[in-house]
């Protein structure tokens, strides 16, 4: 299968090459991406604000949109406050930039997204690396430290965008023990998706510590764009303050602030489109293991097809692209040598859709 190029708006079915597929890859898990509500709420937007506010948040670049956003997130999340940022691959750029100093040790997750393992070099001097899958390796880690008691840093992935492993943050809060901490989770695929609230990995774990910091996106659960740190408001007041991030850059055009601000009210009034979304991910997970595949974390709606009992993946997945399913063959930074395939449900897709992907998966693994 080469390049994948849509000629549709992202949903349970895309068109590609003119031809009508079955959906099953992507991050809008909510199925927020096409919803009239979020279409409208980027045209109102646009006829009250234009396309951009063209100048950055501490000069004239902040309209009433954007306060109006920053206080669903914070409504949504249940924290003080929240701060919009340009885009979700910056959320730990302003998490570190805004409340880490250089010298500070971080302790940074082995396999973390791009967007994390690049704000760590570029703000933090002093790295070491753990395995989430070995906290061994974290013990170690934090052994190699000088006993200097001061604060050390860590920061990870609320869930893995290619595996679906949730952070396993009570289990690194127990290690960490009474050490003056400060985590930093980019929960861009846990946020809208986690818990029962939605409020993502933090909410997953039942912690509500002052020392534990999230940041997310708009453009996946909430299928519009920007970023956000939703947070206290000393957390708040920092980032603003001291993050080039927040006050150098333009924020998020007019008509995705309208649009995310559309989807996070329609998920607080329908908190029962994330029930549904656990319902297919568990769907889609029994479906899996039925056919003796990996379907851990049932409530994740990612789940990797990774090579081992499954040869030539690629061929999998064009054959299931030939039968009119779209579940994409990934060489995604992070994917094992060889690929693999990562599939996605969302709330938006029907049993039936499910189990004509499962039907497919038994004909041609
Ligand atoms: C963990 C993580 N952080 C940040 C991002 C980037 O978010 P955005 O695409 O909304 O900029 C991604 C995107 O996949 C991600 O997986």
């Amino acid at each position: 299968m080469k390049g994948i190029v849509l000629q549709s708006p992202v949903g349970t079915q895309v068109t590609i090459g003119g031809r009508q597929y079955l959906y099953f890859g992507g991050t809008d898990y909510l199925g927020m991406a096409n919803r009239s509500e979020l279409r409208e709420g980027a045209i109102q937007a646009i006829e009250s604000y234009g396309i951009s506010s063209s100048a950055s948040r501490t000069s004239t670049g902040t309209t009433e949109l954007h306060l109006e956003l920053e206080q669903a997130i914070s409504g949504f999340a249940g924290t003080a406050g929240a701060v919009l940022l340009s885009a979700g691959y910056l959320g730990m750029h302003a998490l570190l930039s805004g409340l880490v100093e250089r010298e500070e040790p971080l302790l940074l997750q082995q396999d973390a997204h791009s967007s994390i393992k690049e704000a760590a070099v570029a703000w933090c001097g002093n790295r070491r690396e753990f395995d989430i899958h070995d906290l061994g390796t974290l013990r170690k880690a934090l052994g190699d430290l000088p006993a200097s008691g001061g604060r050390v840093i860590l920061a990870g992935e609320g869930v893995s965008p290619l595996y679906g492993t949730i952070f396993p943050l009570n289990d690194i809060l127990e290690l960490l023990g009474e050490r003056n901490v400060l985590v930093l989770v980019d929960d861009a695929h846990g946020f809208g998706v986690l818990g029962d609230q939605g409020r993502g990995t933090l909410e997953y774990h039942g912690c509500g510590r002052e020392d534990v910091v999230f940041c997310s996106t708009l453009s996946k659960a909430f299928g519009s764009f920007g970023g956000c740190v939703p947070a206290s408001s000393g957390v708040i007041e920092k980032i603003r303050r001291r993050s080039s991030i927040y006050h150098c850059a333009t924020p998020p055009p007019a008509p995705l602030s309208g649009a995310a601000l559309a989807a996070i009210r329609y998920v607080a009034d329908n908190p029962a489109i994330i029930k549904r979304l656990k319902e297919n991910a568990g769907l889609l997970k029994n479906g899996l293991a039925a056919l003796g595949l990996p379907a851990d974390n049932p409530e994740v709606p990612i789940a990797p097809v990774c090579p081992g009992r499954v040869k030539d993946l690629d061929k999998v997945s064009g054959r299931l692209f030939e039968d009119g399913i779209l579940a994409p063959f990934s060489r995604y930074p992070g994917s094992p040598e060889g690929g693999m395939i990562r599939i996605v449900v969302t709330a938006a897709h029907s049993k039936e859709q499910i189990e004509t992907l499962l039907a497919a998966l038994r004909k041609f693994l």
